[in-house]
């Protein structure tokens, strides 16, 4: 049997009282899809009600520190507290505008990993990275903190999201294939880093991810789910992308 798939919302700084409320009305539990809804972490708590054995919530971000005179963090325990069991760490966004670096993701990982949070670690490139013929090599680059980290649990409870970042908010996607051969190589990489998880490692596409077209990234060997941006604020079209990467 192959993996479950892994459908993933991220609302980023988006939605209110009234998302919320259209959220607790969605039907996103299905058989063949886990999926994960990462609001705001203020909202978490209002959510709980959607937590299921197939629908769980998560953060977009957490703090590197348990705890301590951190301005702004939110800590993993707090996230757990209010119901969180994922986390988002590494998005494109957090490193392009609040400039995280490796260390930093890396620091991010090792925190939620010891509080029990499950991962999904975000890479990509960007357009002049692609052109120019270095996507690999960044994306790959970005993976090399997992070498470092070199945790067994902590790779057991991670999940991989490629964004490639020209393809985020933009309507344009990567085509299927192109995101195929990444996933691959990722697949790849993380395989060199232990015998059996490269296999059961969840790869998840994002960037301009939609009802229309998330149906041809899951037929791809190597697309084990999605992670929505803009799709997912509007609940009807992602309560379809969920029944649709639920079905493969
Ligand atoms: P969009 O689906 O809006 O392109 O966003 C993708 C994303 O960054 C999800 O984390």
């Amino acid at each position: 049997m192959g993996k479950k798939s892994l459908v993933v919302a991220n609302w980023k700084c988006n939605g209110g009282i009234e998302l919320v409320q259209s959220y607790l009305k969605a039907f996103l539990e299905i058989d063949g899809a886990d999926v994960v809804v990462c609001p705001p972490v203020i909202f978490l708590t209002q959510l709980r009600a959607l937590i299921r054995k197939n629908v769980s919530l998560g953060a977009q971000d957490l703090s590197a520190f348990e705890a301590g005179p951190y301005t702004g963090n939110i800590s993993s325990e707090m996230i757990l507290e209010c119901g969180g069991t994922w986390t988002l760490i590494g998005h494109s966004e957090r490193r392009a505008l609040h400039l995280e670096s490796q260390e930093e993701v890396l620091q991010k990982l090792q925190a939620a990993n010891r509080a029990g949070l499950k991962t999904i670690l975000c890479v990509g490139e960007t357009l002049a990275d692609r052109k120019s013929g270095h996507a690999v090599e960044k994306v790959l680059g970005q993976l090399d903190i997992l070498r470092e980290a070199n945790d067994a649990a902590l790779l057991d409870n991670l999940s991989i999201a490629y964004e490639p970042i020209w393809a985020i908010g933009t309507g344009e996607t990567a085509s299927p294939s192109e995101a195929q051969s990444m996933h691959e190589r990722i697949r790849e990489k993380v395989s060199s880093l232990g015998e059996t998880l490269g296999g059961n490692l969840r790869i998840l596409y994002g960037g301009s991810v939609s009802a229309h077209n998330c149906g041809s990234f899951l037929k791809e060997g190597d697309i084990d789910g999605v992670l929505v941006g803009g799709s997912c604020l509007n609940v009807s079209e992602f309560e379809k992308i969920v029944r649709i990467c639920g079905s493969r």
